[in-house]
């Protein structure tokens, strides 16, 4: 249920026979009341007339019966209270989700890691960040297909193959390991990188046991990346890699129909495209490379050939690309070229969902200790153990309030808090935004972590189980806090939308944990198990409410509930 939508919508017609035109209502949540229309006041402004007069005109007009009362307030205001009935009938029933009016085919490129290369923190942030965007357009009834547009091709593979036939050693516990040694080679041997460069060419050619080779080192690194994804619980499976190497038939079609819509033009022996609008500093305009002067194809081309792929033949409604916002013009650019192209049909939406860096406690690119980047596997091997501390241990803190770890849930547990603790603290800041990565933040027991509000799930459970026999009942509003924590609850559904609408996860993450605080304050002040019949029956319901809601909300981004901690 959408109490703001269904205010304004009620408030509408008043405002427009008062004022002869369309007014937007503009009811928010107040601090004054439950919601509030501030329309009036620039309403009145508009026409020369008293605010306080036009909101008692459209308070009087407006039918509201059965949802809430309004009453004129200050200078101008519309404050809206909502019926108690209304809300009390409402959580009985589990929480409602939107679901989208038109169900649309998304596909939504994220992860894309790169093959006999280590995941790396960039890849985390695409990683959950897709994950969850995909988990919300699932959610919403689309069809969604998700694009892991492994980097696999490239002249870096003749380097790769080469040092693998010459006995190089591949595990998928040391990707980096592996490629590090090529490279060694090639800048130190010259009959090497000699035979490196050779080696691109079969590999282009098409020549078998070259191609032979390298599927080992893409099935290798696939290994590990799937390894990854299962410890990060997300939802990529093998069908969903589609690498930069699937699209090389289509390349030469992408030069071809580039080149017959005039697209192309030769610069220093490369073909390029250049889109309208994009200049450099020295107002010339920047190319987009199609083909390098050395024939071969790059980034560019296979991601127009993706986007070709993925309309032409997926038939895709919605593009999106989680990547971090270095790449901001690259596909700003490729999105203007295949529209050009006519790929990319002019009102179809194709969005880069792009994302700040994490950051080290020194505000510079995290790195390890010895000063490598961080490997993905380690951050999380680390998390889960600090986590399993946080579980396990004797935490004072949390005995008081939750029921003790039986042994056989502990690791389990560790592993969700742990992983839960640091996708949420990449979901719950603004995606846009750098953040800093600070173990003592992420599992904290509170504020806006993870591990809160895992532990909030765990309690409202816990209180549900040791309830008995005691079933949740009808719902009767008495306490301030009863009200406050069920309005609390009837915002996820418009909070989904909000996000639905701007692809911001922290926006739900903010959510969640302004309900898990309305629940503690209500749970403080509103004894549960210890309160007569009725009063508890009605109280369960608030308890399997909120724990339905978190477990939806995390269940969204991605963040596990165990039923205790
Ligand atoms: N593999 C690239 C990287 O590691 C990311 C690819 C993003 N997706 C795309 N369609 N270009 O930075």
């Amino acid at each position: 249920m959408n109490l703001e939508a269904l205010l304004a919508d009620r408030l509408a017609g008043a405002f427009a026979a008062v004022a002869g035109h369309e007014v937007d209502p503009a009811v928010r949540r107040s601090p004054h009341a439950d919601f509030a229309s501030g329309a009036a006041l620039q309403l009145g402004r508009d026409l020369g007339r008293s605010p306080r007069d036009l909101a008692a005109a459209v308070a009087e007009r407006a039918d509201l019966a059965g949802l809430a009362v309004a009453e004129v307030a200050g200078p101008g205001f519309i404050n809206l209270t909502i019926d108690d009935a209304l809300i009390a009938g409402e959580m009985v029933r589990p929480p409602e989700l939107p679901r989208a009016a038109k169900p649309q085919t998304v596909v939504i490129d994220y992860s894309a890691p790169n093959v006999a290369k280590e995941m790396q923190v960039h890849h985390l942030r695409s990683t959950v960040i897709g994950d969850a965007v995909a988990r919300l357009m699932v959610q919403l009834g689309h069809d969604v297909r998700r694009a892991n547009h492994l980097g696999d091709w490239g002249t870096p593979f003749g380097m790769l193959v080469e040092h693998l036939l010459d006995g190089g050693e591949l595990s998928m516990d040391d990707l980096t390991g592996f490629y590090q040694a090529a490279r060694a080679r090639f800048d130190s041997d010259d009959d090497f990188k000699r035979r490196a460069r050779l080696r691109v060419v079969a590999l282009q050619g098409g020549d078998e046991e070259t191609l032979a080779t390298w599927r080992r080192l893409v099935e290798v690194s696939e290994r590990h990346f799937m390894d990854v994804y299962e410890r990060l619980g997300v939802t990529l499976t093998e069908a969903d890699f589609v690498g930069e190497s699937f699209y090389n038939d289509d390349l030469h079609r992408v030069v071809e129909e580039l080149d017959a819509k005039g697209l192309l033009r030769v610069s220093d022996g490369a073909l390029c495209a250049f889109p309208e609008g994009f200049t450099g500093r020295d107002g010339e305009p920047v190319p987009l490379i199609v083909r390098k002067s050395d024939g071969g194809f790059g980034y560019a081309a296979t991601d127009l050939a993706a986007v070709r792929h993925r309309v032409g033949v997926l038939g895709a409604d919605r593009l999106l690309y989680v990547v971090g916002a270095p790449q901001r013009t690259h596909f700003q650019m490729v999105f203007a070229v295949a529209r050009a192209a006519g790929w990319l049909p002019d009102d179809m939406p194709a969005e880069h969902v792009a994302f700040g860096s994490i950051l080290g406690a020194d505000g510079k690119m995290l790195k390890s200790r010895s000063g490598e980047t961080v490997r993905l596997s380690e951050l999380l091997d680390e998390a889960v153990r600090r986590a399993a501390r946080l579980t396990g241990g004797p935490a004072r803190e949390k005995e008081r309030s939750f029921p003790s770890l039986t042994s056989g849930d502990a690791s389990a547990a560790a592993r969700a808090v742990g992983v839960g603790a640091i996708k949420y603290a990449d979901l719950s800041s603004d995606r846009r935004s750098d953040y800093i990565f600070d173990w003592d933040r992420m599992l904290a027991i509170t504020g806006n972590t993870g591990p809160y509000l895992q532990m909030a799930h765990a309690r409202t459970r816990s209180i549900l189980a040791k309830a008995g026999d005691a079933r949740p009942g009808p719902v009767v509003l008495t306490e301030p806090r009863e009200r406050a924590l069920a309005l609390e609850l009837l915002a996820f559904e418009p909070t989904l939308e909000l996000v639905a609408d701007t692809l911001e996860m922290h926006r739900l993450a903010g959510y969640l944990f302004g309900l898990a605080s309305a629940f503690s304050a209500f749970f403080e002040a509103c004894p549960v198990l210890r309160a007569d019949p009725a009063v508890r029956e009605s109280r369960l319901s608030l308890c399997q409410r909120t724990a339905e809601t978190l477990r939806q909300g995390l269940d969204l981004l991605g963040i596990g509930t165990p039923e205790r901690l």
